[in-house]
């Protein structure tokens, strides 16, 4: 097991990073205070919530609160369900939410435990590989309205997050590969020794092959960790995250969130950016066919599909929240393991839009 700590404005924690963590009452459990609420959704409760029984061992008073799974259910109704039930659970200040589950459960107990009594104590224990790389570590949680995704949140950061790597082998296929989406972005945006580990690696990762998965994990969980010391609440070098997903978001909105999963879509971004980052000359020839390489052998698509309507993209794209005075402000890499944001004028984005 590695311990990777994170800092941030309000102290530190740490992130274990390991196999069989669920399974055996290590030292993560000493996160576990007070009451216990263990937040989790029907399938992650179905396969991993009895492998909590170890971690807790010797607490007097736990309950579980099982909510149903998916993006629609990160709801304020099923947040204001984990705070009742904090409430029937007689949870003090002292208490502990323990979210064990994808990024949807993880954002949502976080919420209500950055909430309740105005702030009590959360363990993170992501079970998808996105939430394990990404969503679980740096404090960001919240929820959706009907007018868009995570309006409503607020930064809390986990007293510790426990990543388990074994939990990865029931997550289905295309859930995988997503994730991989997002361990490649660490690489593409300022790691480029891991992105040369990874190009060496890929075929192992594509087989979910635990040595390499689990290497994978730790040196992900280092770059966010670094990001989130570095720049905790998203004044500067945090918002370089967002690599390829102006595209992403814009490419899940116009399919109205059927078509791709949110790392596949990311991925096409990635693609598209890396090529505007060659168009304007921020970065030398090749690194767009580079990061294609990489992303198809782990099993993502990097090209948008013929028929999808470009204008649309470009409209949803000036949605975005980086944007400033009206200008598309976006990720851009100035070669791999080195990106920037940067204003972008609607006629170059025009250009990597054209089907090949
Ligand atoms: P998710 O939580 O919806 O999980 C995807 C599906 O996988 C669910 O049906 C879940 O039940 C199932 N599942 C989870 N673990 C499993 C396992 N080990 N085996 C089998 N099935 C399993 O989706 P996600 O991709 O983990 O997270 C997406 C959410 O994360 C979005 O709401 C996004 O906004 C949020 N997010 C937050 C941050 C952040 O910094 N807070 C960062 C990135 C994403
Ligand atoms: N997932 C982006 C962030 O944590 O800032």
């Amino acid at each position: 097991m590695k311990v990777i700590k994170v800092r941030h404005g309000g102290g530190e924690y740490p992130v274990y990073v390991g196999q069989g963590l669920l399974g055996t009452a290590s030292a993560w459990a000493r996160h576990l205070r007070g009451r216990v609420l263990v937040v989790s959704d029907e399938t992650v409760a179905g396969l991993y919530l009895s492998r909590l029984g170890g971690a807790l061992e010797g607490i007097r008073h736990h309950q579980a609160a099982i909510l149903p799974d998916g993006e629609d259910q990160k709801t304020l109704a099923n947040w204001q369900r984990v705070i009742e039930a904090l409430v029937e659970l007689g949870a003090q200040r002292d208490a502990t939410v323990l979210a064990l589950g994808g990024g949807v459960i993880g954002d949502m107990a976080g919420f209500a435990a950055a909430c309740y009594m105005r702030g009590i104590r959360v363990v993170q224990v992501p079970t998808t590989l996105l939430a394990q790389v990404d969503a679980a570590v740096g404090g960001k949680t919240g929820v959706n309205l009907a007018a868009g995704k995570n309006l409503v949140g607020a930064f809390h950061a986990p007293s510790a997050v426990v990543v388990d790597v074994d939990t990865l082998a029931t997550l289905d296929d295309r859930e995988y590969r997503a994730g991989l989406a997002e361990v490649v972005k660490y690489g593409a945006i300022r790691d480029a020794a891991f992105f040369a580990w990874l190009e060496q690696e890929a075929d192992a990762l594509a087989a979910r092959l635990p040595d390499a998965l689990l290497e994978a994990v730790q040196r992900s969980v280092s770059n966010k960790a670094e990001v989130v010391a570095a720049d905790e609440r998203e004044a500067g070098e945090r918002a370089l995250l967002n690599f390829g997903h102006t595209f992403g978001h814009a490419l899940e909105t116009a399919t109205d969130y059927r078509r791709y999963r949110h790392g596949e879509a990311v991925a096409i971004g990635m693609s598209l950016a890396a090529r505007l980052s060659e168009l304007l000359s921020l970065t030398i020839p090749g690194v767009a066919a580079r990061l294609d390489a990489l992303l198809q052998r782990l099993g993502l698509e990097t090209q948008l599909a013929p028929g999808q309507d470009r204008e649309q993209l470009l409209s949803l794209m000036r949605l975005d929240k980086k944007n400033q005075a009206e200008q598309i402000r976006l990720v851009l890499l100035e070669g791999i393991g080195r990106a920037v944001v940067r204003p972008c004028e609607p006629d170059e984005i025009r250009e990597v839009f054209k089907e090949p």
